[in-house]
């Protein structure tokens, strides 16, 4: 699933209660749910949803399985509904009600703030955010005209008072701006420099990072540079056409060439969202995806282009790594573990970005003064990737 998993756990872990939820959005929850939800009945649900069947999404219409699609629509706190598929992949989507709630929170967002969300999709989040900033203060950007034009419609019957652009959300809204607030709910990779020149020094952008985290960019007085805290474990689907090759089709085009023992404890790593977390951030590239199974635990290894391992924990005994192509990414993930622990195991909380007009790079414990990793120099027109 693209969304919930790890929040979940990490959620659970930190005792997250219902409640806080209420009381980090005011004036945005009612009756347990948040106003304008299609959860709630506010917005107008789309008709056609999909669920993951273990192989392929599997469409669940309102008029074929009225019982199924009202589940789907009213999942839990910590699950998303996909309501929209393009070449077998998810497009559109309801975000989970705890992630939702998470990043207004981090976008710590006040009445009267001009606030730029990008990607609408059914118009929920922008309802919300026009709840607490007041009428006329939101502009959403949306890739798909056809959902565009259903956020609208939705929007005008449950209150009106948001402006719904359609367009490239990398390139923001800067007829609109300048914003106190941005927020996206697709994720990128590099900030797009435009969302950080369309922010008022002093305001704050909230986005999903990637495969994985969400952070809370500050902007500085200058306008120069904005850095914050990653806050939480959230998965987005990606930005628009920057989704890159899935792990079978780079393991496909490389046979298997090496199979060695895994230096790590593989259980271990799966449990430990920190781990996994830091693992990105110091081995950007590389992308990982671990599940449980019945004696034990499978890895999935990949850098989207030349490389790629499996690696397989059964229950009894160490893990066993196959790879295949020029890196060694099993052996690279290992390292990487041990840079972390090098560098004093940081945590989730721990880490945080910054954004220059050139470069963009993660830290630990302080922008300053703390270890560097992921250092990118997006080129000129080089908006999100
Ligand atoms: C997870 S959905 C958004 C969830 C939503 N805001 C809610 O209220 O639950 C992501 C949306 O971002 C849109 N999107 C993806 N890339 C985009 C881009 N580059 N510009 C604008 N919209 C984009 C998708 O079409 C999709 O509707």
């Amino acid at each position: 699933m693209w969304e919930g998993s790890f929040v979940r756990s990490l959620r659970l872990l930190a005792g997250f209660d219902p409640l806080l939820v209420a009381l980090h959005c005011p004036g945005a929850v009612a009756g347990g749910l948040p106003v304008g939800s299609p959860r709630r009945g506010g917005l107008s649900p789309p008709p056609r949803l999909w669920t993951w069947n273990g192989h392929d999404y599997e469409v669940v219409d309102r008029d074929v399985e009225p019982a199924g699609w009202a589940q789907l629509l009213y999942a839990g706190p910590y699950e998303s509904t996909v309501t929209q598929i393009a070449g077998g992949l998810p497009t559109s989507g309801l975000s989970c009600e705890s992630v939702v709630a998470d990043m207004l929170d981090s976008l710590v967002l006040e009445p009267g703030h001009t606030t730029l969300e990008l990607g609408t999709a059914t118009g929920r989040n922008a309802r919300l955010l026009a709840a607490q900033a007041g009428p006329g203060r939101v502009v959403s950007v949306e890739y798909d005209s056809q959902l565009a034009a259903a956020a609208t419609a939705n929007l005008e019957v449950t209150g009106g008072g948001v402006k719904v652009r359609v367009g490239d959300g990398n390139v923001g809204a800067p007829e609109d701006g300048p914003y106190d607030r941005v927020i996206s709910t697709y994720a990128v990779e590099t900030v797009p420099w435009a969302w950080v020149e369309q922010t008022r020094p002093g305001g704050r952008i909230v986005m999903p990072w990637g495969r994985l985290g969400h952070v809370a960019l500050t902007v500085a007085a200058d306008g120069q540079s904005a850095h914050g805290w990653v806050q939480g474990l959230a998965t987005f689907m990606p930005s628009r056409g920057a989704e890159g090759p899935l792990w079978e089709q780079v393991r496909d085009g490389h046979p298997t060439a090496v199979e060695t023992v895994f230096g790590l404890d593989l259980a271990a790593l799966h449990a430990d969202h920190h781990a996994v977390f830091a693992l990105r951030v110091i081995r950007p590239d590389i992308q990982v995806r671990t599940a449980a199974r019945e004696h034990g635990v499978t890895a999935w290894v990949h850098d989207g282009r030349s490389s790629w391992a499996l690696v397989e924990y059964d229950g009894r005994g160490p893990a066993v790594a196959q790879q295949g192509g020029p890196r060694c990414l099993a052996d690279e993930l290992t390292s990487g573990w041990r840079e972390w622990q090098q560098a004093g195991a940081p945590e989730l909380w721990d880490f945080g970005m910054t954004r220059t007009p050139h470069t963009q790079y993660m830290w630990a414990h302080d922008p300053e003064t703390g270890p560097r990793w992921g250092r990118r120099e997006p080129k000129a027109g080089d908006l999100a990737a």
